[in-house]
């Protein structure tokens, strides 16, 4: 079996055609800025009305950072919306095992569900202000290490860089990976 791809596509990741679309959300699960603002409002209302579904039945006191759950992805081209909680980045304190623990959930939860290709936007890269060079090393090195627990479900991961920056650190991160190209 080939190994799970890795790739990028820049731009907005409303318009990327994958199984699902992850969020960067905030712990209440309410609509925010950023991602989470153009999913919500290209998905459409079927999202939040399932994300306070979460909030009441599992996550009353909101959902912790690093974990990630469900929706459906509304009008968007997928199937499902992985909302997860970046940390919010601190240059006094090392929370890089939480962005680490996004990505590593979110792709758990992509496979439980059987989506074959999953779109992610570089979480705490914006609002939650982590240095987009080491957001994008983070994100592409713990999904290249998760390849062997989800690849056999998880097929494609597709990063989706928002701007220049974004995209030049997110090439340099996957020309860094030891098993890159891997298409
Ligand atoms: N497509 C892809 N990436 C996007 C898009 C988009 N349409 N819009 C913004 N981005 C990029 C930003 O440029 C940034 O690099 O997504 C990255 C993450 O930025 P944020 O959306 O601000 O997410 P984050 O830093 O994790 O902060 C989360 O912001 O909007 C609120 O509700 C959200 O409170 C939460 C917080």
């Amino acid at each position: 079996m080939e190994p799970m791809k890795l790739s990028i596509e820049p731009g907005d990741i409303t318009t990327i055609r994958v199984d699902a679309v992850v969020n960067a959300a905030n712990s209440e699960l309410r609509v925010g800025g950023g991602v989470d603002a153009a999913i919500h409002r290209v998905g459409g209302p079927a999202i939040l009305s399932e994300t306070r579904r979460i909030r009441i039945d599992q996550y009353p006191d909101g959902l912790p950072a690093g974990r990630a759950v469900a929706t459906t992805a509304g009008d968007l081209p997928a199937r499902w919306v992985i909302h997860t909680v970046g940390p919010v980045y601190s240059a006094r304190e090392d929370r890089s095992h939480v962005l680490e623990s996004c990505y590593r959930e979110s792709l758990r939860l992509a496979a439980s569900l059987g989506a074959a290709s999953v779109a992610f936007p570089a979480i705490s890269a914006g609002v939650y202000g982590w240095p987009i060079d080491d957001a994008a090393r983070i994100a592409v090195g713990t999904a290249d290490a998760l390849a062997e627990e989800v690849g056999r479900v998880v097929r494609e991961v597709v990063f989706v860089p928002f701007g220049e920056d974004a995209v030049a650190a997110f090439t340099r991160a996957l020309a860094g990976l030891r098993r890159f190209p891997r298409d």
